[in-house]
């Protein structure tokens, strides 16, 4: 399907954004092992957490919704997951489907490593053209059998085994392979630590807390000690600030936008996107602030006005790493531009995501100079309307929805139903926002 965009004026309003789609996996996948019931509202709307909650199912984890009132008086959905306690899943009748969700497939093989039984998963054909090594070499070292195709790829096969702790170094950073290593490491005997190349998001480690585990943490290392019951939850997810992002940079985009977003996740690990804007000259100001479940969680309020440019590289990619195609959107209308170095992990995504961007950006009249592991896009420039595509990316489609809005001219939207992944109603909350 594809969708129609006219520019817009300016940016302006008050949101609420869906549940934060790391966390709702987190707390769908730690409910299914811990005892008793938990109980997770906001739950992110996503295709992707569905995918996790369809897997659990399969699993034998009885997961109901129900419709509740909240202290606000709104009411709200909640989720709630019948815990079947540490290695009580159940082999799953034929291939378990992660869908387009790699959280969903390297997360949950960390699970079904510690499980003594036989089972396989796969994906869409984007999740089937994704490394799975990442987390083979782990999951084997502590004892389980997982062979892949061409010994990487989708379907995953998993022989699970009594599992045992051990000590791992990943050589790329990657919260989905850190924490398939910590959940393997909860059903594994003994202590098994990760250290990290980089700090990545933290929510496995702030969850495996909060859910009772026997969880250390030193800067860039946590150990979790295995064999210890979890005990059931009362959650609510905090909104996602990766989906906040699309609306933060178009909001940036126009000098008399003035956006107020509330309840959204304010994670250390997730905010050096609001550090970046700032960064770059952006008025961000973050009020209410607060803690859920041993998550942050604050209102963010952003006004236009003109934005110097960047330059993102080191440590700043894994910080920024869902973000890096909304702001390439954004760099092309900065000052200075933007350049992205070391970001080689962007290629190995849902789609090639530098090829994708400097793609649809180049059908927008910029220029872009691509690098083996980042691009160089030059400011100033200002987009035209075009006839893009989302490559089948959730980010892509919402990134260049982005794009079209700040572009002169209607631009169309190829395969914009991609969205979903993330983000079901995305197109309906940006057009409440999008004066014209
Ligand atoms: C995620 C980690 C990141 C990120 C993805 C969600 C997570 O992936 O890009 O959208 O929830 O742990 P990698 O671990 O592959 O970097």
């Amino acid at each position: 399907m594809s969708r129609r965009i006219q520019p817009a004026k300016n940016i302006t309003g008050g949101l609420r954004l869906p549940g934060d789609k790391s966390i709702s996996h987190r707390y769908a996948l730690l409910g299914a092992i811990a005892d008793g019931e938990t109980t997770i509202r906001n739950y992110a709307p996503g295709a992707d957490c569905a995918s996790t909650l369809h897997c659990l199912g399969k699993l034998g984890v009885a997961v109901s919704r129900s419709q509740v009132d909240t202290e606000t008086g709104e009411p709200a959905e909640e989720l709630a997951i019948e815990g079947r306690g540490l290695r009580g899943l159940q082999q799953p009748e034929g291939m378990l489907d992660a869908g387009n969700s790699g959280s969903t497939m390297r997360m949950l093989s960390g699970l079904l490593a510690g499980h003594q039984f036989r089972s396989a998963i796969t994906g869409d054909d984007s999740l089937q053209r994704r490394p799975m090594k990442r987390i083979m070499e782990p999951l084997t070292q502590m004892g389980a059998r997982v062979t892949a195709r061409d010994g990487s790829f989708p379907p995953l096969q998993i022989e699970g085994t009594a599992l045992r702790g051990i000590e791992h170094r990943p050589p790329v950073a990657s919260a989905q392979v850190k924490s398939a290593v910590l959940l393997a490491g909860l059903l594994a005997e003994g202590e098994t630590r990760i250290s990290e190349p980089v700090q990545t998001r933290d929510h496995t480690e702030i969850a495996l807390a909060q859910f009772g585990a026997e969880v250390v943490r030193g800067p860039r290392t946590t150990t979790v000690r295995g064999g210890v019951a979890l005990r059931a939850q009362k959650l609510a997810v905090p909104g996602d600030i990766s989906s906040a992002a699309f609306f933060l940079c178009a909001a940036l985009l126009f000098p008399s936008s003035d956006l107020y977003l509330q309840d959204v996740g304010l994670n250390p690990s997730r905010t050096a996107l609001l550090d970046f804007l700032c960064g770059m000259g952006a008025q961000v100001k973050v009020l209410n602030l607060g803690e859920n479940c041993g998550e942050l969680i604050g209102d963010i309020h952003v006004t236009g006005g003109p934005l110097q440019g960047g330059r993102i590289e080191g440590e700043m990619v894994a910080a920024l790493i869902d973000e890096i195609p909304v702001l390439a959107v954004l760099g092309a209308q900065t000052e200075e531009g933007l350049v992205l170095r070391n970001a080689q992990e962007l290629r190995l995504k849902e789609s090639d995501r530098l090829a994708t961007v400097a793609e649809n950006l180049r059908r927008m009249g910029a220029q872009v100079q691509m690098q083996p592991d980042g691009f160089d896009i030059p400011g100033r420039q200002r987009l035209a309307g075009a006839e893009l595509d989302s490559f089948g990316d959730h980010r892509i489609a919402m990134a260049f929805t982005v794009a079209a809005l700040a572009a002169k001219g209607e631009s169309l939207l190829n395969n914009d139903a991609a969205a979903v992944v993330s983000f079901p109603g995305f197109f309906e909350q940006m057009e409440k926002v999008a004066e014209r």
